[in-house]
């Protein structure tokens, strides 16, 4: 089918279905141009929250779409790809993270977002990078806390808050791979550039950058910059924002270690596609579950996260 014609059918039925589709900021750009709200992973699960649609299209990874359904259960949620994983959910199994808590007794549990549905079961507050910092803050300065999955976020906000959070060794595929020297070769070829990077990223990488935040901090700081140029250090998708945004500025992908790869593309996040989201809506497949004793779990730190995060005007 023509793309033309694809977006006449999406456009059809989700009227007729009374459907929302709900995009992250990484996927493919028609997914976004066709998207009814894009976002980062805490403005995808506050919109699930509140949604008074029927159906949810969750176009992200799976974890985004599990916490739309944790959040609004009677609601029918679905992604284009099933198989849109994400390596740092998959870093961290339940049972393993689980055994991780029980040697560790008496610390408060604090899970990325970027986690499944059990962790999130035997999590106590739940973050993502646009509110971790807060959160974190939100607990006496003495308490013992567990953060997980995500190595490089976890010893980012233990060096922002003055924290000792235990970290659990997870991280993420994509912003892992980034290249210092390549980024400073690069910084030398365009000197007025200021470097972006997302806090999953290593730690060499932030401590050379020049805003380090979450996918919506990043493009607001591109936003109100009065710079022209920017290397941003996360993974490509969020670029077609930021360009729609700033026709005049450019923004340039910061190197992998491997120039032969397409590294900055997250390949679970471009499994999405538009003729998977006509599909999913036409067919009403895939369909995420989740079982209603994890799902009664799940819920509790989540809300707690969207709780503090409001009192933070988040
Ligand atoms: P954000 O919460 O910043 O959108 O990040 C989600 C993510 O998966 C980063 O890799
Ligand atoms: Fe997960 Fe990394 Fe993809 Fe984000 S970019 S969804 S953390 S694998």
């Amino acid at each position: 089918m023509e793309k033309k014609e694809l977006i006449q059918n999406i456009n059809r039925l989700r009227k007729e279905k009374n459907a929302i589709i709900l995009a992250h900021y990484y996927q493919e750009s028609d997914i976004q141009d066709i998207a009814d709200f894009v976002g980062d992973s805490l403005a995808l699960a506050q919109w699930a929250a509140k949604t008074t649609a029927d159906i949810i299209v969750l176009c992200g990874v799976h974890f985004m779409a599990e916490t739309a359904k944790i959040l609004s259960p009677e609601k029918r949620v679905f992604i284009p790809d099933i198989m849109a994983s994400c390596s740092l959910a998959e870093s961290c199994p339940a049972d393993e993270f689980e055994k991780f808590i029980q040697s560790h007794p008496g610390h408060t549990v604090i899970s990325y977002v970027n986690t499944t549905a059990a962790v999130k079961s035997i999590t106590d507050i739940v973050v993502t990078s646009t509110n971790a910092k807060q959160i974190v803050e939100s607990l006496p300065s003495d308490e013992k806390i567990i953060f997980g999955p995500d190595k490089n976020l976890g010893d980012y906000i233990n060096k922002l808050t003055g924290r000792n959070m235990l970290l659990w060794e997870g991280a993420c595929h994509v912003h892992e791979q980034f290249s210092l020297e390549k980024i400073l070769e690069l910084k030398k070829e365009y000197p007025h550039a200021l470097l972006l990077a997302h806090p999953e990223c290593r730690k060499y990488i932030l401590e050379v950058a020049d805003h380090v935040g979450s996918t919506s901090s990043i493009i607001k700081f591109a936003r109100n910059s009065g710079n022209k140029q920017f290397i941003v250090a996360t993974e490509s998708g969020i670029l077609h924002q930021m360009q729609k945004e700033n026709p005049d500025k450019e923004f340039i992908p910061a190197p992998p270690e491997d120039s032969t790869c397409a590294c900055n593309d997250c390949f679970y996040m471009k499994m999405n596609t538009l003729e998977k989201l006509y599909s999913c809506l036409k067919n009403e497949r895939p369909e995420i579950f989740v079982e209603e004793e994890v799902r009664v779990k799940a819920v509790k730190p989540i809300k707690r996260m969207l709780e503090i995060s409001a009192k933070h005007g988040l």
